[in-house]
């Protein structure tokens, strides 16, 4: 029996702590009842929304007149691939961080630059979440997902998924048309620290020789919690916008202007710069329009002050948009999904 509840409230389903009535909701807990619920809103002709951890989601302030179906499908499993990867397949609602922390006790290597990021694991490939010179991409293996139309299960491997930054086939084509149900990632035994990005090398004080996971993990969490607003405490979906990337013509003609432009030359030749250093070079760090606000300690992330509407945050969203393009003449795309 599929316990659907009506009108009820999806703020607090989301990190921003901003979203109306849902018409439908249901909070799915296996493979059979996801499939079950995605059957029922086909047969009414609702619209679905998916929701994980809700971390990474602006919804409209209006009422949702579709099925909302909350993922709580849990559970990890292991097995060895070969000597040296294990694969790691979970539940699409664990708590991604609670993978990484399994991943890291046991010592395997490839999740522990991913440390502390919120959301669920299903979430994760969607927009191929990435930090500290690790994405997603370079420790999946392949998901399973329940496709809307035929209600089949479908197994997507690696190269079927097109992961670009912060992006995938999920985030695009697919989007709406299926429904994870569990990620299996491919990790190693064998030692592979990434210390390229930025100030990672200043923080991690141990030889490189000695170094075990839970030692990344450990200064990536100090990192991430010094930069980034707790959810709880202010809501907000971490980086807003994605990191542009212009020319090199382009790049050179602001480089003249604003010597100090932080900036990574990417392998297609074009050249990848920091939103949040766009935001705070425009002036808009600290500061606030309304109940919606700019992270003090890092541009790229907006904040709701307490009691925000979606309309509030998109405003200010707006904003800085129109703003980085009239000084920088770059056109910032949000990285959150907007309803
Ligand atoms: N910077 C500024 N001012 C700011 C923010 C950043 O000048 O207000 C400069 C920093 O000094 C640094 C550069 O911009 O030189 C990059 O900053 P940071 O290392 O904080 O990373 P980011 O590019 O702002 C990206 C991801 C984050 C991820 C970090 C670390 C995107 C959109 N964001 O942010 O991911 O945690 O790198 O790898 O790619 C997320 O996606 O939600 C997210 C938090």
């Amino acid at each position: 029996m599929l316990n659907i509840e009506e009108n009820k409230v999806l703020a607090p389903y989301t990190s921003f702590n901003i979203g109306g009535l849902a018409r439908y909701f249901i909070e799915v807990n296996d493979e059979h009842e996801a499939r079950e619920a995605i059957s029922w809103a086909k047969h009414k002709n609702l619209e679905i929304l998916v929701i994980g951890q809700g971390s990474n989601m602006l919804l409209p302030d209006e009422d949702f007149s579709g099925l909302v179906i909350k993922n709580n499908i849990k559970g990890i499993k292991e097995e060895s691939l070969d000597n040296n990867y294990i694969i790691i397949e979970a539940g699409s609602g664990e708590i991604w961080d609670d993978i990484v922390k399994y991943s890291v006790e046991k010592k395997y290597w490839g999740l522990e630059n991913l440390s502390y990021i919120p959301g669920t694991i299903g979430a994760a490939p969607v927009q191929n979440i990435g930090a500290y010179g690790v994405e997603l991409k370079d420790v999946f293996y392949s998901l399973r997902a329940i496709n809307y139309d035929s209600l089949e299960t479908e197994i997507f491997a690696k190269h079927e998924c097109n992961f670009a930054y912060r992006s995938s086939i999920f985030k695009k084509q697919l989007k709406n048309k299926i429904f994870i149900t569990s990620v299996s990632l491919q990790v190693s035994q064998e030692a592979n620290p990434q210390l390229d990005y930025g100030s990672l090398h200043e923080v991690i004080k141990k030889d490189v020789y000695e170094l075990e996971p839970s030692d990344i993990s450990k200064a990536i969490v100090e990192i991430r919690k010094n930069k980034l607003p707790e959810p709880q405490e202010w809501g907000n979906s971490g980086s807003f916008f994605q990191n542009p990337e212009i020319t090199k013509d382009h790049f050179e003609k602001l480089k003249a202007k604003y010597p100090d432009i932080k900036y990574y030359n990417l392998d297609n030749g074009l050249i990848k710069v920091p939103a949040g250093w766009l935001i705070e070079t425009a002036g808009w760090k600290g500061k606030s329009l309304g109940k919606a606000g700019v992270w003090g300690k890092q541009a790229l992330i907006l904040i709701n002050l307490g009691g925000a509407s979606s309309k509030d945050i998109k405003k200010l969203a707006e904003r800085i948009i129109e703003d980085v393009k009239e000084k920088f003449d770059i056109e910032l795309t949000p990285e959150v999904n907007i309803y």
